[in-house]
């Protein structure tokens, strides 16, 4: 392929110090039904109110967008994952923190997101609901479908769910509460940003060490 990567970002690390952005992803991983928008949408609101510049890519959003002609095989999930990393990663270079909510059921996609986003940026957190409990929730009605066959490849019936092995937040979302779940995830967002010196400790406020 004739193509050269121009590099572009050399003010990439004077606008984070700037204005204060410490970019990173939160990618959300889980069964469908199992809460991962529902918790991005409430990320995000705290997020604001810290001053943080955020964008969420949701599966079922970007799906009826730039991913419009991807289906649920494995092969096309691969790329569905791949090129939500692509799109995370400019957002991150514009220095946004990407809130990701998309089931990503297999581990080698998921390690690819890794490493287009790059380790340090990247916060997997498992949202793990048993699949009886997402199936009862059925928000979208979409396991009585594929119970009945009508929906093929669906995510927990008839295609697999690879649980992350090493995640870096488990949230049992059948057991502990949206604003519980929240608050974890933010704890350790926190601590990331705290980590990699954007913000102090008194910027972000309280509940930092808990
Ligand atoms: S992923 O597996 O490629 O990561 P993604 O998160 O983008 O999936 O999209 C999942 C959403 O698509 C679900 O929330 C559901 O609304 C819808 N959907 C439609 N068909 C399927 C299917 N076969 N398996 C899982 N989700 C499906």
């Amino acid at each position: 392929m004739n193509v050269t990567k121009e590099l572009f970002n050399d003010n990439y690390s004077k606008r984070i110090v700037q204005k204060k952005e410490s970019p990173c992803t939160v990618w959300f991983t889980g069964l469908s039904g199992s809460g991962k928008s529902t918790l991005a949408k409430e990320l995000e609101k705290e997020l604001l109110n810290l001053g943080l510049r955020t964008y969420i890519l949701d599966g079922d959003n970007v799906r009826k967008g730039i991913n419009n002609d991807l289906s649920f095989t494995a092969r096309d999930r691969s790329e569905n994952i791949r090129r939500i990393a692509e799109i995370a990663a400019l957002f991150l270079d514009a220095g946004v923190v990407v809130i990701v909510a998309c089931i990503s059921p297999y581990k080698k996609d998921r390690d690819v997101a890794k490493s287009i986003i790059g380790e340090n940026n990247f916060i997997e957190v498992h949202v793990n609901a048993p699949l009886e409990v997402c199936e009862l929730r059925d928000v979208k009605g979409l396991y009585k479908k594929a119970r009945k066959g009508e929906i093929k490849n669906f995510t927990g019936i008839t295609a697999p769910y690879e649980i992350p092995t090493c995640p870096s937040i488990e949230i049992n979302t059948d057991s502990v509460s949206i604003h519980d779940s929240v608050h974890e995830v933010l704890k350790y967002l926190k601590k990331h940003l705290v980590d990699s010196s954007m913000f102090s400790i008194d910027t972000l406020g309280d509940n930092i060490e808990d």
